[in-house]
């Protein structure tokens, strides 16, 4: 990922960043820090870059001319406008969430003011994203930008070493980090809690839980009301837990908001997939659910999963979306793997791994439902794709979609019949597992063939169907 910064200051953020895991992700190629100065781009024999503000009033402003050519001297080079975001304390709070986003992104421009601002007439050329670090006022913008590069910068995959870490911590499903202990077991006469030395990954994985609930609701009730209302919801979900399991998934992910909750009647939004869910007793109660969310967004919302046919005419004609497919959800309901032997027993040796974006041609050849390359280069790049090879060969292909349902199954024609399928529905399901999620997959109905594989392996069908509806804009 590329940063390019627009800075008076080009010193100070090179320096700033130049060190520790940010510097050194910069030394391994992963990251570039650019800093353009904004000063060499001013046509003034003196290399002023700011002048009065017309009207009058206290300070100078940044002229539009050397912004604009500072930031057309980087835009020339790539292939698209680039995403620009002007730090200001006008912007929106920066956060986690937009962290993870702008991470996606292959190039970033930060434009860091000064005095009293920037000429709008440029801002309005350029700036795409208008961002704050928080309700104070800097002298400049250089500081904001470091914080926004290091925030982003962890979020792009092999930045940091350990690829637990960026998604165990602090804000992920609204609650904070639970406390860590480090040796010696005693210190100042405080002990290390007894459960942490016990070796007992249940019993550890419940006590942190548990105290990252405390310690949220402690220091952040806003975080932690958030958490509850959630938790409330999952308990209604669990009742027809089939039928429910992709949002209970979505909930127990982390990535979920509260769209809409009355008794249950629910809608959460994901924030990874960018996908609205919703559930309700009857079209009345859902209705409400419809006014409510169009209120919020204005009514432009790209996807929305139901989960009651009753509820996709009203959804056509309130959201105008389009019913895209209805499928049957099958959830693996057992907590332990599935066998692996008598699966594929070919002559060749299998190996199954992630895949990398060099096989994106090949996907996108051979899985025909989703033909958006800019899915699938997402799904790849996030690791949720996984590719089966015979003597290096690509053969096959699972994976997980964006929202954390099992799918993207596909043996190319002249592997079938040899199991290669079951062989990486085995593999997702028992991966599934291992990260402590729960294995769930939906078929489009009329795929006999799916559903014959997924009821082979043990997996439930609920008795309603989801339906994906989908903007007729996308
Ligand atoms: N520039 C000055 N103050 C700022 C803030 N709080 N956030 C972003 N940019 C700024």
């Amino acid at each position: 990922m590329n940063f390019h910064i627009m800075t008076l200051f080009p010193d100070m953020v090179k320096q700033g960043l130049s060190e520790s895991i940010i510097g050194r992700a910069a030394d391994k190629g992963l990251l570039s820090i650019d800093a353009v100065n904004i000063r060499d781009f001013t046509l003034d024999k003196h290399k002023k870059v700011d002048d009065y503000p017309y009207g009058g009033g206290a300070g100078m402003l940044m002229q539009a001319q050397p912004v604009y050519d500072a930031w057309k001297s980087i835009a020339d080079k790539l292939s698209q406008k680039p995403r620009t975001i002007y730090l200001t304390p006008q912007g929106q709070t920066f956060t986690q969430q937009m962290a993870k986003d702008f991470a996606k992104e292959e190039d970033l421009v930060l434009l860091c003011g000064h005095y009293e601002g920037i000429d709008e007439r440029v801002l309005e050329e350029i700036v795409t994203d208008y961002v704050s670090i928080g309700d104070y006022v800097l002298t400049g913008g250089e500081l904001p930008a470091m914080v926004m590069v290091d925030a982003v910068s962890r979020m792009v995959p092999g930045v940091l070493s350990n690829d637990e870490s960026g998604a165990t911590e602090s804000f992920e499903g609204n609650l904070l980090e639970y406390p860590q202990y480090s040796r010696p077991e005693v210190w100042m006469d405080k002990a290390v809690p007894k459960v942490l030395l016990s070796g007992n990954q249940k019993e550890i994985t419940a006590w942190r839980k548990a105290r990252a609930v405390e310690r949220t609701k402690e220091r952040r009730y806003d975080l932690y009301q958030k958490y509850e209302a959630l938790q409330q919801c999952r308990e209604i979900l669990w009742k027809k837990k089939l039928l429910h399991m992709d949002m209970i998934e979505v909930i127990d992910r982390g990535t979920a908001e509260l769209v809409y909750a009355d008794g249950e009647n629910i809608c959460i939004h994901d924030k990874v997939s960018d996908t609205y869910f919703h559930t309700a007793d009857s079209m009345e109660e859902g209705r409400k659910m419809i006014s409510c969310v169009k209120e919020q967004t204005g009514g432009r919302i790209g996807q929305l999963v139901l989960h009651q046919d009753f509820m996709v005419e009203p959804a056509k004609e309130e959201f105008d979306l389009y019913l895209s497919v209805a499928c049957y959800q099958a959830v693996y309901t057992r907590r332990e793997k599935l066998p692996v032997s008598k699966l594929y027993a070919g002559e060749e040796p299998l190996s199954i791994r992630p895949l990398t974006l060099a096989y994106m041609d090949q996907v996108l050849e051979h899985y025909k439902l989703v033909s958006d390359p800019d899915y699938i280069r997402q799904v790849i790049v996030s690791g949720s794709l996984f590719g089966a090879f015979l003597e290096e060969k690509l053969v096959g292909f699972v994976g997980w979609h964006k929202e954390g349902s099992m799918g993207m199954l596909e043996v190319f024609p002249e592997y079938q019949r040899r199991k290669l399928g079951k062989t990486l529905e085995t593999y997702i399901v028992n991966l599934t597992l291992e990260r402590g999620h729960t294995p769930y997959g939906q078929v489009v109905v009329g795929n006999e063939r799916s559903m014959r594989l997924q009821e082979g392996m043990g997996m439930c069908f609920a008795k309603g169907l989801v339906y994906w509806m989908h903007s007729k804009n996308k």
